[in-house]
């Protein structure tokens, strides 16, 4: 007589896959993020950084290394914290920054994103940004790691650990712990008002029932989306603004788990370029932003959905609850409740995981251990 227990159907918990879990987790990783990093007149404390309040202070510009999803979270922090602290934030793909000769100085904060913190790309151009004399702090979920092991100051995602090599719940906290450390800049270099940083931070907190609102309510419509789309041979995925690093995330995640091959781009850049890609039928994915006041890039986006409808692709929309041009255009769309626009990735990213993990189901691939793919890359 034997038992049949399988350890790893165990972890994952009741879930199909890891992937499956971890999306599942996404809320709950964006609110243990938070936890903790507020004191009680809701001000923003990250002592545990370790960094002289000083030398925040005297932070001229930022730079962001990392790859992959990581990178992607760096580019999303970007249109927020140059937004919040006015100071210049680059973002670039660690093993580019390493091997070209990057201008760095004393008062430049490198910021190295690692879900693992042991990507060898991102550790080799930390080591670079701290021999020319940068301050170095990583955003990272793993304890201990080198990589945080290595900076100068850490402050740590509180997602969990991540097991499925498609990275998902890591993002969404990857972009909440840049926003605190934005929001924190802002802070002490006196950027914003008070009560401006606590209305962000407010909305922020709300962030993880909007995500949950879009996994209850839009999974049926994602997988019903997948099955009609299985056999897609092609996806372009749009965006503008912290859109655009959405859609490059989700063209990641479906030709990393699905094997589609998939290209992300600037929504804007679909005059010079992408659309000579578009064709009869060709599945196009825009993440369109909020409608509300006299926000010009919605306008932008729609005329940019319509001219692709025009050539006859198939559009898949992500949109906020009720917007009426994207119901009039939209063959599919994945709503998402109302948010402000530098929230909107938090939310609109999950439903790109959800349909990136149906179709790899549906074409019969193990979501968490993608073909040719490792979770952590610790070669260069
Ligand atoms: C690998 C993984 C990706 C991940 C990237 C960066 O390529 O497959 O999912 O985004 O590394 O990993 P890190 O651990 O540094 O965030």
């Amino acid at each position: 007589y034997t038992v049949d227990w399988d350890a790893s159907a165990a972890e994952k918990g009741g879930w199909d896959s890891f992937m499956d879990k971890e999306i599942h987790e996404d809320p709950a990783a964006v609110q243990r993020t938070l936890l903790g990093r507020l004191n009680k007149d809701g001000d923003l404390n990250l002592d545990e950084v370790h960094i002289d309040e000083h030398d925040f202070k005297a932070v001229d510009k930022i730079i962001v290394i990392a790859c992959g999803t990581a990178s992607y979270a760096g580019m999303v922090a970007k249109y927020a914290i140059e937004h919040w602290v006015r100071i210049p934030v680059e973002v670039e793909l660690a093993h580019e920054f390493r091997y070209r000769d990057p201008i760095l100085t004393p008062r430049t904060l490198v910021v190295a994103i690692s879900q693992s913190g042991e990507t060898m790309d991102t550790l080799m151009a930390l080591r670079h940004a701290r021999e020319q004399g940068s301050k170095v702090l990583a955003i990272c979920n793993t304890q201990g790691a080198s990589i945080p092991r290595e900076s100068d100051a850490v402050l740590y995602t509180h997602a969990g650990p991540e097991v499925a090599v498609a990275s998902t719940k890591a993002f969404v906290a990857q972009i909440t712990a840049a926003y605190l450390l934005g929001l924190y800049l802002a802070q002490v270099k006196g950027a914003m008002f008070r009560d401006e940083i606590h209305q962000v931070l407010d909305s922020l907190k709300q962030m993880p029932a909007k995500i949950q609102w879009v996994i209850d309510t839009q999974t049926a419509t994602i997988a019903e989306a997948a099955k009609r789309m299985v056999d897609a041979k092609s996806f372009l995925f749009l965006g503008r603004h912290v859109g655009y690093p959405v859609a490059l995330e989700g063209a990641l995640k479906l030709k990393e788990i699905a094997y589609t091959f998939t290209e992300g781009f600037a929504a804007g850049e679909l005059k010079h370029g992408p659309i000579a890609l578009v064709d009869e039928g060709e599945p196009v994915v825009f993440i369109v932003p909020p409608e509300r006041g006299r926000n010009v890039l919605h306008a932008k986006v729609i005329s940019g959905i319509e001219e692709v409808k025009a050539r006859g692709a198939f559009i898949i929309a992500v949109a906020e609850e009720g917007d009426p041009d994207v119901e009039r255009y939209a063959d599919v769309v994945f709503w998402r409740p109302k948010a402000p626009t530098l929230m909107s990735p938090l939310v609109d990213v999950v439903p790109l995981q959800l349909f990136a993990m149906d179709m790899a189901n549906l074409k019969g691939y193990d979501v968490d251990k993608p073909r040719n793919l490792a979770k952590s890359v610790t070669v260069e």
